[in-house]
């Protein structure tokens, strides 16, 4: 008799592959990219720094990151037809999709496949970067029946944005605690939308595909989804004082509380003390805590009790939401983002590949014959 394969449900403590890109030290409590710890670079960088050392492996020097940005910049229009089919997406379509669509749509533009010189990843990967944000701020316009606002050279990564979506820049602190927030959700290696780009990657199919597989991936509430469920769940509670009996009977019912617990960190995220503190300078330039008060006695409750720990979006999302953005915004920022991440693991996993493929354990009826259907 054949051994019984042992099954690891979610594929929960395998070890897939090397990577060089992240690493996540639960046992620490700490992240690096690249060998910096993320609270090193939220402190030092700005998030087109990091998403340059995610690529090229080191910090750039002032020239290149000089020449980076222009790069970036130069890249943020997008074309008329690309503009069309914008405004074709059904107004109530949520924006994970529309951006899913639209970087699918990018990817019919010219013909792209797996295993081309890494200058061309790295020129494919520039431009998602710098159209993603034009592709997902357009659509947000468009879809509350106001005109869009193009691309400015003369702004960062996150100011343009911002202006993009808002038709101003908004307060230094501000345009800092969201560039904050996009080196915090750049990378944390294999994580379920990495995993599932590195998978379309194997295949040697093409960035788009694997990219528009991770925004699939990352959409889902246990994943990405995750920062808008939150502030769903802030809203849903409404005020501090009626936040505990709402816990007790959350926990009473078994349901999953957003904003806490990770595959990896069981003893704290890493990331949450710097979004943290991003959400209380948001609080202080709003001066509003409501969100902050709600969130302080779900955490007591739930590390004193259940030990479970609040993730970055449990942060992430009422910052957001004081920053402005509707919910619906907050994981498509998140894919803004992590394309860096997606990006630099679609380079890796293309200069050692080996397809993805792994097994199961059949549990479906033993082999029958087929009858024909007069006979059935
Ligand atoms: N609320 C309530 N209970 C939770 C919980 C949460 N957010 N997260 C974990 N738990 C409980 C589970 O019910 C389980 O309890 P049990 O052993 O009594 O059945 C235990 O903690 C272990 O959790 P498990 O679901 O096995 O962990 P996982 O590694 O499979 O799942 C997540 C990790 C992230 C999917 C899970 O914690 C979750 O659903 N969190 C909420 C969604 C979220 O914030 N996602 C963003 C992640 S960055």
């Amino acid at each position: 008799m054949a051994k019984e394969p042992k099954i690891y449900k979610g594929l929960d403590g395998v070890v897939v592959d090397e990577t060089s890109i992240s690493k996540v030290m639960p046992e620490t409590n700490s992240l690096t990219y690249r060998g910096y710890a993320v609270q090193g670079l939220c402190e030092h960088c700005c998030f087109e720094e990091v998403a340059y050392l995610l690529w090229h492996g080191q910090l750039p020097t002032r020239t290149q990151l000089r020449a980076f940005k222009k790069d970036e910049r130069s890249r943020r229009k997008i074309s008329r037809d690309h503009l069309g089919v914008i405004q074709k997406f059904p107004k109530r379509a949520h924006p994970m999709d529309t951006i899913r669509t639209s970087v699918s749509y990018l990817g019919t533009t010219e013909i792209a496949w797996g295993g081309e010189p890494v200058e061309a990843d790295m020129e494919r990967s520039m431009n998602l970067l710098a159209k993603i944000p034009t592709m997902i701020a357009t659509d947000y316009r468009l879809r509350k029946g106001k005109r869009r606002i193009a691309p400015r050279t003369d702004l960062s990564f996150s100011e343009n944005f911002l202006n993009m979506c808002f038709g101003e820049v908004p307060p230094k602190q501000v345009v800092k605690a969201f560039d904050i927030s996009l080196i915090l959700y750049a990378e944390h290696s294999f994580n379920a939308s990495t995993f599932a780009t590195r998978v379309v990657t194997s295949t040697m199919s093409d960035v788009y595909s694997a990219v528009t597989a991770g925004i699939g991936a990352l959409k889902g509430p246990l994943h990405g989804g995750a920062n808008e469920a939150v502030m769903n769940m802030l809203l849903e509670i409404g005020s501090a004082d009626k936040a505990e009996a709402w816990l007790r009977d959350a926990v009473a019912n078994k349901r999953v509380v957003m904003g806490f617990g990770h595959r990896v960190y069981k003893w704290g995220d890493s990331r949450v003390p710097t979004m943290r503190g991003c959400l209380e300078d948001l609080a202080r330039w709003k001066n509003d805590r409501k969100w902050i008060e709600i969130e302080d006695v779900l955490e007591d409750i739930m590390v004193k009790e259940k030990k479970i720990h609040p993730n970055l979006d449990y942060p992430a999302g009422p910052a957001y939401y004081m920053m402005g953005f509707d919910i619906d915004m907050y994981t498509p920022i998140f894919v803004m983002s992590r394309i860096t991440g997606w990006t630099a693991h679609y380079m890796e996993q293309n200069a050692a590949n080996r397809l993805i493929r792994p097994l199961s354990a059949y549990t479906g009826v033993k082999q029958r014959r087929v009858k024909p259907i007069a006979k059935r």
